[in-house]
């Protein structure tokens, strides 16, 4: 017997895919939409009041760059108003005087800052964006000025895997709650520069000594999360808590999403909010109910104990390198094709030696579709 469907929680809206900065790790689709094609003020303030009624406590305010939505006040005010617990994730990049002042003003809960490096020239050189590391350091004070708790996020590579002592203490020196250490998940852009970002393996380990030793001094003093490299390990993340479980995402255009690469899995139709309501979307969507619970799932995960802890591992993963949305997880060490991800990792590495690092990647824009890897 199936189980009810839960009410969600958690929201991640993508209120545009306009940004200032070109990560080639974003997990953001590579065709990315243009401006004429995000939704108005008052579709995403009735999509948000009838997340609310639905049941959702937290909306994580997303993009792109967020902050270039001239609406953002207005979004907040909206969530704010029905009690959800807003958190804005930005690049920090040209907030003009005193808006971050006014999102704390229209309520917003908290913040969190990307950094692409701990040092400005890797920063700057990752986000395509020079001058970036100071602006970000001016949008930290100001959000601590503001009174906003602080996240400060890592998204970690092999160009930055060297600074996480760094980045610890960059963390620290801006006060910040929380640091978030997460190495890139390979998803869209990031896919098509797997080869470029995959770290070696002596740096993965280090890496995992270094932060573990620091979770232990700092305790009390900094929240230290880590969320470790998907290709170096034996089982799989619980991808968004389970598909459809708990949370789901909205793209610019008001598409209704369970994950953020969801729309790479090509038998699945997704729907947009207007058309269809959300309460809609969330119970009857045939993309929301392929991969919810395990009634979906083949073995080795049908029989497995870690079923429901894992939710067999990511189905965009499944999808990129098993090319089967419903398989195993290759990440998992019970999959057939397990021993692929060790020949990713050792095909980087040579390749990476073979080539100049800055002709290896492609840098995030819009309108420029590329091939994954
Ligand atoms: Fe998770 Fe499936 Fe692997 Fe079991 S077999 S650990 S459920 S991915
Ligand atoms: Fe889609 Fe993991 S990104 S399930």
């Amino acid at each position: 017997m199936s189980e009810p469907i839960l009410p969600p929680i958690g929201m991640l809206a993508e209120l545009t895919h306009r940004c200032p900065l070109q990560c080639p790790y974003c997990s953001n689709p590579l065709e990315l939409l243009k401006a004429n094609r995000e939704l108005d003020t008052q579709t995403w303030l009735d999509l948000f009041s009838q997340a609310a009624d639905l049941g959702v406590l937290q909306v994580h305010l997303s993009g792109g760059e967020p902050t270039l939505r001239r609406d953002l006040e207005q979004l907040i005010s909206g969530l704010s108003a029905r009690g959800v617990y807003t958190n804005l994730i930005t690049a920090g990049i040209n907030i003009a005087e005193g808006r971050i002042e006014a999102f704390a003003e229209a309520g917003l809960d908290h913040l969190q800052l990307s950094f692409q490096g701990a040092r400005p020239a890797t920063t700057d050189r990752i986000g395509n964006h020079s001058g970036s590391h100071e602006k970000k350091l001016s949008t930290a004070r100001r959000a601590r000025a503001a009174g906003l708790p602080l996240t400060i996020n890592a998204p970690i590579h092999r160009h930055n895997i060297e600074e996480v002592p760094e980045f610890i203490d960059l963390a620290l020196s801006l006060g910040a709650e929380r640091l978030e250490i997460a190495n890139v998940q390979y998803a869209g852009w990031a896919l098509a520069n797997r080869d470029w970002l995959m770290p070696e393996r002596a740096a993965v380990d280090r890496q995992a000594e270094i932060v573990a030793a620091a979770q232990e001094r700092l305790a009390g003093v900094i929240n230290i999360d880590f969320v470790p490299p998907d290709y170096f390990a034996i089982y799989p993340k619980p991808c968004m808590g389970g598909w459809a479980r708990d949370a789901f995402m909205v793209t610019p255009d008001g598409t209704v999403l369970p994950c953020h690469a969801a729309q790479t899995i090509p038998s699945l139709r997704f729907e947009r909010f207007g058309a269809r309501s959300l309460a809609d979307i969330w119970t009857d969507s045939p993309a929301f109910n392929a991969f919810r619970g395990t009634e979906w799932m083949q073995e080795p995960c049908r029989s497995c104990e870690r079923r429901e802890i894992d939710w067999g591992g990511c189905r965009c993963q499944a999808m990129a390198i098993a090319r089967d949305a419903a398989a195993t997880d290759p990440v998992c060490i019970k999959s057939p094709i397990h021993a692929r991800m060790a020949m990713f990792i050792d095909e980087t590495q040579r390749s990476a030696a073979n080539t100049a690092a800055d002709e290896a990647f492609v840098y995030r824009r819009i309108g420029v579709v590329t091939e994954p890897a």
